[in-house]
């Protein structure tokens, strides 16, 4: 049973407002009363995946889902897509430009923190379509 569900649309590219979807998505969390270190995991892990949104991909939205027994969230994205998935999980592997480096981004340690940080990581991708991941975290 849900006990929640809510969206969130992320922009590309839009540096004034990333981070803001995942902050929301963090106080919600706390207000509903979830284990702090559960609320601790989810924040790193949705923080990585709206930046990737931001950084990577054409814009698109995070689903939150908040069962009685656990968290499901899912960041589906526009384009570009992935096309090879096992590279981009490695640690330190980013394509990132200069431009986004320069502002701190694109450490290539987001898709791998993620799935560290959730009970359980799935992530589609198809070029030119986009990509889907969706994490679990169990409460
Ligand atoms: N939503 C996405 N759309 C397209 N490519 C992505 C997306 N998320 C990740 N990637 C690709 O996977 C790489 C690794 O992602 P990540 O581990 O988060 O590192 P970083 O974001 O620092 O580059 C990215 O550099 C990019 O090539
Ligand atoms: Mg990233």
């Amino acid at each position: 049973m849900s006990v929640l569900r809510e969206e969130f649309p992320v922009a590309a590219m839009d540096f004034v407002v990333a981070g803001e979807a995942s902050g929301k998505i963090k106080r919600l969390l706390k207000k509903l009363g979830v284990n702090f270190n559960v609320v601790r995991r989810i924040s790193i892990a949705v923080y990585e995946a709206e930046i990737n949104l931001v950084i990577h991909s054409m814009g698109g939205k995070i689903i939150l889902e908040v069962g009685e027994n656990d968290v499901t969230l899912i960041v589906e994205d526009v384009s570009p897509g992935i096309p090879d998935i096992d590279l981009a999980m490695s640690e330190g592997y980013s394509t990132a430009s200069d431009e986004v480096r320069m502002m701190g981004f694109g450490a290539g340690m987001g898709l791998c923190n993620m799935a560290r940080n959730s009970d359980k990581f799935d992530i589609q991708s198809q070029v030119g379509v986009g990509t889907k991941v969706t994490m679990i975290f169990n409460l």
